[in-house]
């Protein structure tokens, strides 16, 4: 990605070599956890210096088909009201690229962490064990969780330690996703593994006739590379391989009619721009749900963490066709259509309205730059002025207020940073952009939004329900490792 090489290069000019981007979480972290990317890490991570990339063969890519992650299944449980899950992390061999072993960091030894089909209303308990030498913390992303469930990043599971997590439901179905928040070590967890998808049906919608059951899929998209000797290389930049639900460049055989499928962009940080080769996505929703009515798109924009819920209708496609889902770096999917079906669903016209958008009583600004003053390499980034500080709270919000942020991408423009922005707890709408056109997906019910150089986006919010602390961060996650984050608590 243009704008990463670029910041990149300036950190590697300010610190006088080619040393990796982020080799050592603690430089940059308060706290104990950031301190802990021990040797297991270390080896498991190769940096830049020895980076030696390692290709799929040529003639190989589409060899394997897409996985899709098993269903985790609930444990025997006392309640009949709760589902719960057991969450074990721990490190795994996979294989990456055929013939290669790559140790990677994984929720219950997969490498896309098992897929958690949760019900709106119907709570799901997660056990979480630390069975790795650092400690984790499980973040559910874009979901609406009390404050001691969210993966608050001092609020960490210690190496051979469980805790549980308690997730309502209470909010529209749509897919979330899970992944490691533990402090100063989110990205490389990510990175090196620690995501999976959580998919929140909602019962409302089953009465639209959307494609459902086998032609519902879930689709994890992420970069990784590879040295030469399997291991991932902890230097994402000028990534090559694109992963699709684990495996590189997959096939997928797909029957002649709709489908819906629902994609996750889990990389640490990158913009994926896809497209069907000029054919149609009907777009039905993103992050947060549904939109109010169906969208056509030849293109899916992505940054890191967003999520598009899209309908293909692959009966536009001769039996034998295959059709490639592309990034703008290359093709990703390939999807074969080898079969006729009957197929009864639809994309009506009408789907789910977006909810009300109460009246705002309070406007915050919120400024995300890195401190190139510092003199600092890699700079610490900043919201505001200041690295995230776990002792300090950024704003208290009023627990069921509605706020407008003004969430500004102050790096010089010249120097062309990305960045995004999240919040937890809480959905939010895009009210408008200054200095950047409106993203096709500003319309819907968001969680995470590009921040393009140079531009302010007005984002508007209601804090519902929960009490306590949440961070706000960017969501490329080599920022909010180097302290572009910071935090609300919400106070009653
Ligand atoms: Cu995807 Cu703070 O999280
Ligand atoms: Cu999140
Ligand atoms: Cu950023």
């Amino acid at each position: 990605m243009l704008n990463r090489r670029r910041f990149l290069t300036i950190g590697a000019v300010a610190a006088g070599g080619a040393v990796a981007f982020i080799a050592s979480p603690a430089s940059s972290s308060a706290g104990d956890s950031g301190a802990a990317s021990d040797a297991a890490m270390r080896a498991m991570v190769t940096p830049m210096n020895v980076r030696r990339v390692a290709l799929l063969p040529n003639g190989q890519a589409f060899a394997l088909p897409m996985p899709i992650p098993p269903v985790l299944q609930p444990v025997p449980s006392s309640s009949a009201l709760i589902d719960t899950y057991r969450l074990n992390v721990g490190q795994a061999t996979v294989e990456l690229l055929p013939g290669l072993p790559t140790k990677v960091l994984t929720y219950n030894g997969q490498f896309v962490g098992p897929t958690i089909q949760a019900t709106v209303g119907r709570p799901v308990r997660v056990i979480a064990t630390n069975n790795f030498t650092e400690p984790i913390a499980v973040h559910l992303h874009g979901g609406h969780t009390p404050s001691d469930s969210d993966g608050y990043p001092m609020d960490v599971v210690q190496p051979g330690q469980s805790r549980v997590y308690n997730y309502p439901n209470n909010q529209q179905g749509t897919m979330l996703w899970y992944h490691d928040h533990a402090m100063g070590l989110e990205a490389v967890h990510v990175y090196s593994g620690l995501h999976g998808m959580y998919v929140l049906r909602d019962h409302s919608e089953d009465s639209l006739g959307l494609p459902s059951g086998a032609y519902d899929v879930p689709i994890m998209i992420r970069d990784a590379d590879l040295d030469t000797d399997g291991n991932l290389v902890w230097q994402p930049v000028n990534i090559n391989t694109i992963l699709v639900n684990g495996v590189v460049q997959p096939y997928f055989q797909v029957a002649a009619r709709k489908y819906r499928l629902r994609i996750v962009n889990a990389a640490v940080e990158r913009i994926f721009r896809f497209d069907l080769g000029g054919g149609e996505f009907i777009q039905i929703g993103s992050d947060g749900g549904l939109y109010p009515a169906p969208v056509s798109r030849t293109e899916l924009v992505l940054g890191s963490a967003e999520r598009a819920d899209v309908v293909v209708d692959f009966s536009r496609y001769p039996v034998g066709s295959q059709v490639m889902l592309s990034d703008t770096t290359g093709p990703a999917l390939r999807f074969d259509v080898v079969r006729t079906a009957p197929d009864t669903s639809q994309v009506p016209a009408v789907l789910r309205a977006l909810p009300a958008l109460p009246p705002a009583t309070v406007t915050r600004q919120i400024s995300m730059k890195f401190d190139f003053d510092s003199g600092m390499s890699p700079p610490p980034g900043t919201i505001n002025g200041a690295a995230f500080d776990p002792n300090v709270i950024n704003f208290q919000v009023k627990r069921g207020s509605t706020e407008i942020w003004e969430v500004t991408n102050a790096d010089p423009i010249a120097l062309n940073i990305d960045h995004s922005f999240h919040v937890h707890m809480t959905q939010f709408r895009v009210l408008d952009r200054q200095g950047s056109p409106m993203l096709p997906d500003d319309d819907g019910l968001k969680d995470t939004i590009n921040v393009p150089p140079g531009s302010t986006v007005r984002i508007q919010a209601t804090f519902r329900d929960y009490l306590g602390k949440y961070v706000f961060h960017c969501h490329y996650l080599e920022h909010s490792v180097l302290g572009m984050m910071g935090q609300i608590e919400v106070i009653a």
